[in-house]
């Protein structure tokens, strides 16, 4: 019992700075308060005794093969990843290296203004496009995440450029530009990785809604006994996630935590549990995680590609030219606001959400 006031008085004290994760770091803690740890089994990772011929590196797909005669390679390609990896890094897709330097340097330049500034955004009320939310997790983990983080609604509707704030407004509206432009390429080769038309998933509008969220990691001391962002699954149909070099990333894969190291200028794309039930388990939604580091601030830049951002009925299920006698329906119809709430809802659980649309 007094565990639980200690951990509520823990978590009203850091709730009442107001100035996030980073906030600690700046008041030079040398040790991680306890509404940040986990139980220590949770890091450990045994590495699988017998790794022959298990593979254990997240494929790297170069992009700029699709336009050629190897498009049916690259098709090939990201059709093994979807399938057994749910995670790929991909290369020459077109987007800039100076607009990926430019997001990365203007997150942080956000995250590093004074509190005053960044509070000034905090979710205040409902109809905000740009949201810092420096205690982001604290209704729905426990233990919080050592992170804080910024999100922004991109499209349909984009935002006011003057809703965004000065330390990323060009930076966020050229880079999410790209995104828009590159999101349509990843789901056609998609379309055609599942067999089907190559606009097909494009048809269902699952890239009409883009949702962005920039996080920003600070330097932990005690990096063994917390995490970065806990264990989770997205809610999204493709998520297409920048990250910087310091690494932390890891995927689920065969039982194991595999980094997901940074390579520069790579994009990092994972499915998400919306594919996954549209394809009826033929794409993965996998587990991933970040670990904290002693180095940093470490930050990256997640796109979800979705369409659950206006309130919208459109009914989701597994695509019916996927199925047959052999192969039937394995997921409920759901619309994505009824299912994005009660993933919010879930979002740490140690049962997947995805799982309780199971027929
Ligand atoms: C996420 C996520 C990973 C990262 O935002 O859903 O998994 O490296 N981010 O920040
Ligand atoms: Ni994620």
């Amino acid at each position: 019992m007094t565990e639980k006031i200690d951990r509520v008085n823990e978590l009203t004290d850091f709730i009442s700075t107001k100035t996030g994760v980073k906030g600690l770091v700046d008041a030079d803690i040398t040790k991680v308060p306890r509404i940040f740890h986990v139980p220590s089994s949770t890091l450990s990772n045994n590495r699988p005794s017998d790794i022959t011929g298990l593979n254990l590196n997240v494929p790297i797909i170069d992009l700029g093969d699709s336009n050629t005669s190897s498009r049916n390679d690259v098709v090939s390609k990201i059709k093994d990843a979807a399938e057994k990896w749910g995670f790929f890094q991909v290369i020459n897709h077109g987007v800039p290296l100076t607009v990926l330097e430019e997001i990365k340097e203007s997150v942080r330049r956000f995250h590093e203004e004074d509190p005053v500034v960044k509070n000034h955004y905090l979710p205040t009320d409902m109809n905000k496009r740009f949201v810092y939310n420096n205690n982001f997790d604290l209704y729905h983990s426990s233990p919080l995440n050592w992170r804080d983080s910024f999100t922004c609604y991109i499209a349909p509707d984009p935002p006011n450029p003057e809703e965004i704030p000065l330390a990323c407004r060009s930076a966020v509206i050229e880079y999410t530009k790209h995104v828009i432009e590159l999101g349509p390429v990843l789901f056609q080769l998609l379309s055609e990785a599942l067999g089907l038309d190559s606009e097909i998933l494009k048809r269902m509008d699952c890239l009409k809604g883009l949702f962005m969220v920039c996080h920003y990691y600070p330097p932990c001391p005690q990096p063994d006994l917390t995490l970065g962002i806990s264990k989770h699954t997205d809610n999204s149909f493709l998520t297409l996630l920048l990250q910087d070099q310091i690494g932390g990333l890891q995927v689920l894969h065969e039982d194991y935590w595999v980094d997901v190291p940074p390579v520069p200028g790579a994009l990092v794309v994972n499915i998400g549990d919306f594919m996954q039930l549209i394809t009826n388990d033929k794409f993965l939604s996998v587990e991933h995680r970040v670990r904290a580091n002693k180095d940093g601030p470490r930050i990256s830049v997640a796109c979800f590609f979705s369409s659950s951002l206006s309130p919208n009925s459109t009914v989701y299920g597994p695509i019916k030219e996927l199925l047959s006698d052999e192969n039937p329906a394995k997921y409920k119809d759901i619309t994505i606001p009824e299912y994005t709430a009660g993933y919010l809802a879930n979002i740490y659980d140690e049962k997947l959400y995805l799982s309780n649309y199971r027929i």
